[in-house]
Parts: C-alpha cells; sequence; structure tokens
C-alpha cells in the first residue's frame, strides 16, 4: 500500500490555504478534501477531453454533491475566451452560485483554463486540481496562474496575455494517472523537475538520475516522491510571492530561452524540451557571467542526455540571430530590458536584468 501524503500551504497574502496530496491513489480524498470546511453547493468537473471516461466516473464518484462534467479541447488553439464562456454558461445554466466549485482534470492548459472560469465566475468560486501530466503535477496546474490566449489582428497568438492569479485550495496529484501518459511527456516533466533542482537543491537532480529507471518504469513510489519533491519545491516558492513580484520569477529560470525555442521550433520540440535545452542556455550564460563554473554546465547537459531530454537543438537548424531576436518579445523584460534567470554554482537563481550580448550570445552557442 503506497502512502499518500498530504501537505498544507498557507498562502497569507491571499488569505487562501491550498492542500497538496500526492500518492496513488489520491483521488480516493477528493470528498474529505472537498468537505473542509464545508462540501460546494454544485461542483463542475472539468477535463481534457482525452482523459479516460472511467478516471472521470471515478473522480465524480468521490464528489459530494454529484458532479457534472465537461469536457475541453486541450489545444493552444482552444485556450481562448470562447472555452471559458462555454464554462461560464453552463454553470449559469446551472445555476451554480459563489460557493461551488469547478474541478480541473487535465494538463496545463485545461487547469489555466479552468482556473480562469473559476477565477471569474461569480468573482470567483472554489477551484481543485487534479493535473494529469507529470508537468501539470509538478509545474503548470499548482502555482494558481490561470488564463487564456489572445489572437491578435496579425493573426498571432498571445499566449497567457489575459489571466489572473487564482490558486487551488486542492492538488490532488494521483501517480496512477501517469501510467497512460507517453514516455516523451514524462520527460518533458522532468525538465520542470531539474529546472526546480538547479532553483533549490542540486542533490534533487542527482536523485532524479539516480531513479530514471524506476521513475520511467512508473514505479508509484519513486513517482509519488519524485512529484512530492518537486511541487515542494515550486510551492515553496509560490507562497511566499504568489502574484510574481520578486523571488517567483526564480522558476523561469531557462524559459527565456525556452520560449524562444518554441516561439520557432514548436513543431520539433514540446514545452519541457525546450525547458530542458533553456535551461542548458542559462547555464552556459551563467558560466559566463561568473555565476557558475564550466563543469556544471556538463553536469546539467548530464542530467537532462540521462533521462533522455535534448540538451541542443541539434538537427532543428536554428538561426541564433533569430532566436535572440525572438527572446524580445518575452514576458519577464522589464522596462524594455531582457532579464535572464541564471543557475548559480552553488545552487539558486540569479536574476540579470539587462544582460550582455556575450552573455545572452554564449547561452545560444551552447545549444545552437
Ligand atoms: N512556471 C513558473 C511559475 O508558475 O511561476
Amino acid at each position: 500500500m503506497i502512502e499518500t501524503t498530504v501537505s498544507r500551504f498557507e498562502f497569507e497574502q491571499l488569505g487562501k490555504t491550498c492542500s497538496l496530496v500526492v500518492g496513488a491513489g489520491a483521488v480516493d480524498g477528493l470528498s474529505w478534501l472537498l468537505a473542509d470546511p464545508e462540501p460546494p453547493t454544485q461542483i463542475l468537473v472539468v477535463h481534457d477531453s482525452h482523459v479516460p471516461a472511467e478516471f472521470i466516473a471515478r473522480i465524480q464518484n468521490h464528489c459530494r454533491p454529484h458532479a457534472s462534467h465537461m469536457a475541453v479541447e486541450s489545444s493552444e488553439q482552444a485556450k481562448t475566451l470562447q472555452t471559458v464562456d462555454a464554462i461560464w454558461h453552463w454553470m449559469a445554466g446551472a445555476r451554480f452560485d459563489r460557493h461551488s466549485a469547478i474541478i480541473a482534470v487535465g494538463g496545463g492548459i485545461v487547469s489555466d483554463v479552468a482556473g480562469f472560469a473559476a477565477a471569474t465566475y461569480n468573482r470567483g468560486v472554489r477551484f481543485a486540481v487534479i493535473p494529469t501530466t507529470l508537468l501539470s503535477m509538478v509545474d503548470a496546474a499548482i502555482g494558481g496562474k490561470t488564463g487564456i490566449n489572445l489572437r491578435l489582428p496579425d493573426g498571432s497568438l498571445a499566449k497567457n496575455l489575459v489571466g489572473s492569479v487564482w490558486v487551488p485550495e486542492a492538488i490532488v496529484a494521483d501517480v496512477t494517472a501517469l501510467h497512460s501518459l507517453p514516455d516523451r511527456h514524462l520527460r518533458s516533466g522532468l525538465a520542470e523537475c531539474i529546472k526546480h533542482a538547479l532553483v533549490a537543491d542540486h542533490t534533487f537532480a542527482e536523485w532524479i538520475i539516480t531513479n530514471r529507471a524506476a521513475i520511467l518504469g512508473r514505479d508509484p513510489e519513486i513517482l509519488s516522491e519524485l512529484v512530492q519533491r518537486s511541487a515542494h519545491v515550486k510551492l515553496n516558492v509560490v507562497v511566499e510571492d504568489p502574484l510574481e513580484h520578486g523571488p517567483r520569477m526564480a522558476l523561469n529560470m531557462g524559459h527565456t530561452f525556452a520560449h524562444a525555442i518554441e516561439s520557432r521550433h514548436s513543431d520539433r520540440y514540446t514545452h519541457g524540451e525546450a525547458v530542458g535545452i533553456g535551461l542548458v542556455a542559462a547555464t552556459a550564460a551563467a558560466v559566463e557571467s561568473g555565476l557558475a563554473q564550466p563543469s556544471m554546465l556538463a553536469r546539467v547537459r548530464g542530467w537532462l542526455k540521462d533521462v533522455g531530454l535534448p540538451g541542443s537543438l541539434e538537427g532543428a537548424n536554428p538561426d541564433v540571430a533569430a532566436l535572440t531576436a525572438a527572446m524580445s518579445t518575452d514576458k519577464k523584460r522589464k522596462g524594455g530590458a531582457l532579464r535572464l534567470i541564471l543557475p548559480r554554482e552553488a545552487g539558486g537563481a540569479e536574476f540579470v536584468h539587462g544582460p550582455s550580448l556575450k552573455v545572452v550570445a554564449a547561452g545560444w552557442h551552447a545549444v545552437a
């Protein structure tokens, strides 16, 4: 019998508490989680259309009162106001009041859309997430960022341009959901775990490498420890700075490079793969800035290789000038200058505002 662990995070700035439940069979604890302090008046489960019907039925079995469900398409194109509008109208049609709840089941796209509907319907209703990918269990679904993409007049998609921070009251990470997750997506989630190791504790990356066979073999005990450790890194940062005024920016390590990669090569790399390559670039930029030794760059490359993630843009025919230009549209720019989040040799992150061209180039040349 695998133990299910429960941790509580107090968001003092927001006056909210978030329970993190991790383990095989964690969804079976849903009813008591929602009953604290009292059950919601109505529940809508908003789920990825690919989540198996049996998993949704199991969740519904644990919902008091009975929950209805609604499938949404999990694509960046469907992460729009139309989808949120459909959820709002569904809730209004069923006369959901402000003590009702939305439970998001799926990856980061579903929790973003469903979370935004929860944050805005009736000025905010209760919200819980049941992430079904590793990436969403350790990162995308758990930090309270919710939102949608906006189609701009030139036809491009501005990702996450509209949104809000709506912290879930419960995060239920049932690792049995990872059994059917394709290996490529499991590995992609590992890139965010490695990012968390760089942000908080390099020995966590060594632990991942030691246990990689068990992780890829979907050993429930090891997966539970992986999710538990990684989600704790994120939540411990987010609880102190939910609105990203400062320390939370550390969680964007490698992402300025990664977003540029995604803007040019989204057909070739998943988000997690781009983040892995972005972490190599960020480490190379850290070496150039004197924050890390060259041996750290070799170590980070080694971690990615050992879990089967790409550590460079090899084969993608990268255009470094275009990638550098793509960085300038990144959300983390402040006052017109680029901001890089770089790893330090001894652990933790350094925020570099307005990095020199030499530092940026060192990052790109390490992966191009
Ligand atoms: N993925 C970075 C954050 O949630 O802050």
